[in-house]
């Protein structure tokens, strides 16, 4: 990715689909269509100051096509400051929105049912996945397994009911509680690699019969799903997922993998908009930061491996990353690497973030 522009754009509405969660539309204006062309299950970044300090958040787009509007779901963190920030925004403010990014999007590989997995406030590029996927062929399904505290906390719950109504032949969902008992044990706590297999027991989920799988909800959950749906038959190709919050990378040193290299910095050779610029990266140092103090601004969002922004391929030199919940393994083995959780064990590094 190249540097990464923002665009302005105002909010046209505000909602609250749960007490702790703010639903925002925003409107493109005509001239910015074409920037704001997206496949379901891509996300924006926001870039936004607070007292002297800039921020930048990453949210997933949660319409379902390219049109006047463009929305996206915040759930409220405590204490989160994209959050609080949100909470004081009112109709006719801006905000600046980067161009939608990501690879969590059905394959241009003719698909025509998905199983579709999430908790909380994963149902947000869930959502404009199933919506877009059913609108746009009338033989398409989706199943849906989607996991909450309660019902109040519940985010889309009525697009979800909505999507219930308009396509009883084609949409199957099982609403799963934490904090609230329904009468059907099977849909009391989260989604689990028992459920799943229930599931393909009963032959609602069939193997041979879904073409891909999306996951968006913790990391443990996701981990778990994606390796018992990979032992149950999926390959792993067919499975994704994406996760929106992980703790801080715990540092690794580059002796321990690499085995060889005890280099103190490297030379990293940044190939962006056109120009080559030279950094030196110290040995657990962060490539985005050492880049900044050397006045290049790399394209970056979460720093901590969930977004995919800061991708961008190695030419050449030996690298690890720190982290890596967003690359693909397509992707590791073209030569792309999370800038933000790089690790050089060389001498020299070449990256290149425009021919990607
Ligand atoms: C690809 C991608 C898509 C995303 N899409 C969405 C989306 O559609 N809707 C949405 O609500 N969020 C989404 N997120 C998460 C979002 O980017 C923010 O991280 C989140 O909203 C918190 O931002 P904040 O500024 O309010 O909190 P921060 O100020 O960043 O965090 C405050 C504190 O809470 C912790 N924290 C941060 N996030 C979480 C979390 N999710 N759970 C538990 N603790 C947390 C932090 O470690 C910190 O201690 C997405 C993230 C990624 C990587
Ligand atoms: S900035 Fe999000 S993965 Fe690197």
């Amino acid at each position: 990715m190249a540097s990464e522009e923002f665009f302005k754009l105002g909010i046209q509405s505000l909602s609250n689909d749960t007490r702790d969660s703010t639903r925002v539309s925003l409107k493109v204006p005509p001239k910015n269509r074409g920037d704001f062309l997206f496949r379901p299950g891509q996300y924006i970044n926001i870039k936004f100051h607070k007292g002297d300090c800039s921020y930048l958040r990453t949210y997933s787009i949660c319409s379902s096509d390219t049109g006047e509007n463009l929305e996206f779901a915040a759930k409220h963190i405590e204490n989160g400051v994209f959050s609080e920030y949100i909470k004081e925004k009112k109709i006719g403010d801006t905000l600046s929105i980067s161009r939608p990014a990501g690879h969590f999007v059905v394959s241009e590989i003719k698909s025509s049912c998905l199983l579709l997995i999430a908790a909380g406030s994963g149902i947000t590029p869930i959502i404009s996945i199933a919506k877009s996927f059913l609108e746009s062929n009338q033989r398409n399904k989706v199943i849906l397994l989607f996991c909450n505290k309660k019902y109040e906390t519940m985010m889309f719950r009525e697009d979800v009911q909505d999507l219930k109504d308009s396509y009883i032949s084609r949409f199957l969902v099982f609403n799963f509680f934490t904090q609230e008992y329904q009468e059907t044990e099977f849909l009391n706590g989260r989604i689990n690699a028992s459920k799943i297999e229930f599931l393909i027991e009963k032959k609602i989920i069939n193997v041979g019969h879904i073409d891909e799988v999306f996951i968006c909800g913790p990391l443990d959950m996701t981990k778990i799903l994606a390796q018992t749906l990979e032992r149950v038959g999926f390959k792993k190709y067919q499975v994704r997922s994406e996760i929106f919050f992980a703790e801080n990378r715990a540092p690794i040193r580059a002796e321990l993998t690499s085995g060889h290299y005890t280099g103190e910095s490297s030379v990293i050779e940044i190939r962006l908009d056109g120009v080559r610029k030279f950094v030196s990266l110290a040995q657990g140092g962060d490539l985005i930061d050492s880049a900044k103090a050397a006045g290049i601004i790399l394209p970056f969002a979460c720093k901590n491996g969930m977004c995919a922004t800061c991708r961008c391929k190695v030419l050449s030199g030996k690298v690890q990353m720190h982290q890596n919940f967003s690359l693909e393994d397509w992707e590791l083995k073209k030569g792309y690497i999370l800038s933000c959780q790089l690790q050089a064990i060389d001498d020299k590094v070449i990256l290149d973030f425009d021919n990607i």
